[in-house]
């Protein structure tokens, strides 16, 4: 087995399993931008692409071949993938409790603090399982990697890998990224100390530490000073930790337009088109797609749109809603209770306003990608308003698809407002008022202005396309 130039290492993987009627393995790529900016960048290149084996099919691939790199295919572009499989409550401890029950609360701010978290033998013991995890990736990355190989551990979820390798491997180039916001000191302090600290250190293992946000950037590199007493310089973003310097880059991942473009022109995007436009007449469309997670904040968001039907009755029976939201961490009983609580609220809303020809909310919680595209396409509002987000990719996918001139009504809490504040409308994500109020200045907005404000988006949307975005992070790693 040739050793790898280039490693990539993630929770999930760029590919996924399934078993067909018959009982054989069928394999799926994700769809996304980033695996497939990923794997154009690697092909060409010996490389390999470490992850987490997440269902019963995978692991069933995975144990076909055991501790081995599944077979190079077609679609990969020439990458091995090795699939790890890990026990499974190794996997429950580090992926659904640590990074999303927690590192994912903390990051996003999301916890009702009076009753929650609260760590104790029990958080012990899971974090002993992140550990573990940890390791297995390390392990590996080890066996995967050729002398002076260049590594991007990828989010929350591998943490400490960049501190193991470091130890195990000093030739290797190791770059972390995080695709969460960072919270500032005084909420990230509320993990266990020992945690928090071993959390920082384990990233600062890497050489290099990249955010989607200078926000996000500027507070880690706080943590570091604070809960490290590391020599921090906040204007050169560089941290001194172990004897080394450690440099910390903001790279503000875009919109792949290719690969929209290329998805949209698909058929069964026409067919989707078409099913939306019967179910919505000739109403102006407010759409929203999102997974169905609580710091997508998708509830507030009906709720403004209640006000808005509530304050401006001039909009009922002209405005049809669309929100469509992917099912996502079931696992987690935080996000079923959330999903229940969406579906509520759109179902009040449709009560007290629908009439016999109008629905006002049209809310589906299932995975439809063209469906999805369709909406970007014909949406004349585009509403994204997490509480707080890493990116958000949906705020620069929309406009770069939409053929309506779509006004963008965004939270000022995600990564995305960085470079899409100035043309879009930007909102308090607490505020169902404000946010309304934004909603009708969107669809009231001069047409003029909404052409030049959605092409403004557009470009700053496409500005570090996937592929860009992963070249960046290899090239600071020289
Ligand atoms: C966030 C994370 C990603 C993750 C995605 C889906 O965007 O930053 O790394 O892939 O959520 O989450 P999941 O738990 O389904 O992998």
């Amino acid at each position: 087995m040739d050793k790898a130039q280039i490693l990539i290492a993630s929770n999930r993987g760029p590919v996924s399993f399934s078993t067909t009627a018959d009982g054989s393995l069928e394999h799926r790529r994700g769809g996304g931008g980033l695996v497939s900016g990923m794997i154009s960048v690697a092909t060409g290149i010996d490389s390999l692409w470490v992850c987490a084996a997440l269902s019963d099919s995978d692991r069933r691939a995975a144990g076909e071949a055991p501790g081995a790199r599944l077979d190079r295919t077609h679609d990969l572009g020439g990458m091995s993938v090795h699939m790890l499989d890990i026990p499974a409550d190794v996997l429950t401890g580090a992926y659904t409790d640590v990074s999303n029950s927690t590192l994912w609360f903390v990051q996003h701010m999301m916890y009702d603090t009076p009753n929650k978290p609260s760590f104790g033998s029990r958080f012990r013991e899971q974090w002993g399982h992140y550990r573990a995890y940890n390791e297995a990736f390390a392990d590996a990355l080890v066996a995967g990697a050729a002398v002076n190989a260049r590594v991007a551990v990828q989010d929350l979820h591998l943490a400490l890998v960049p501190h193991i390798l470091r130890n195990r491997r000093p030739d290797l180039r190791i770059a972390h990224f995080s695709h969460t916001p960072w919270a500032p000191p005084e909420y990230f302090r509320m993990l266990p100390s020992r945690v928090a600290r071993e959390l920082l250190e384990g990233m600062l293992g890497a050489d290099h530490l990249g955010f989607l946000s200078p926000r996000w950037a500027d507070a880690f590199l706080r943590c570091c000073a604070e809960i490290l007493r590391a020599d921090v310089d906040l204007e050169r973003r560089t941290v001194e930790h172990g004897g080394r310097v450690i440099e910390v880059g903001v790279h503000a991942l875009g919109a792949d337009e290719d690969l929209l473009r290329e998805s949209a022109a698909e058929p069964a995007v026409a067919e989707r088109r078409r099913t939306l436009l019967d179910l919505v007449g000739d109403t102006r469309l407010i759409v929203r797609v999102d997974r169905t997670e609580l710091s997508k904040n998708i509830v507030r968001g009906l709720e403004a749109y209640r006000e808005l039907l509530t304050a401006r009755p001039e909009w009922r029976g002209r405005v049809t809603h669309l929100a469509f939201a992917y099912p996502s961490r079931g696992d987690v009983p935080e996000y079923r209770a959330y999903t229940e609580s969406v579906l509520r609220t759109a179902k009040e809303i449709n009560e007290e306003f629908a009439t016999a020809e109008w629905t006002p909310v049209i809310l589906e919680v299932d995975d439809d990608y063209p469906r999805s595209l369709a909406s970007f396409q014909l949406a004349d509002v585009l509403l994204v308003n997490p509480i707080r987000d890493g990116m958000n990719l949906v705020a620069k996918e929309g406009p770069v698809l939409s053929e309506r001139d779509c006004a963008l009504v965004l939270s000022r809490e995600a990564g995305a407002a960085d470079e899409l504040g100035d043309a879009a409308l930007l909102v308090d994500p607490y505020d169902t008022l404000d946010t309304a109020e934004a909603l009708h200045t969107a669809l009231t907005m001069p047409e003029e202005e909404r052409r030049k404000r959605r092409e403004r988006l557009a470009e700053a949307a496409v500005a570090l396309p996937p592929r860009r975005w992963f070249e960046d992070q290899l090239r600071s790693l020289g």
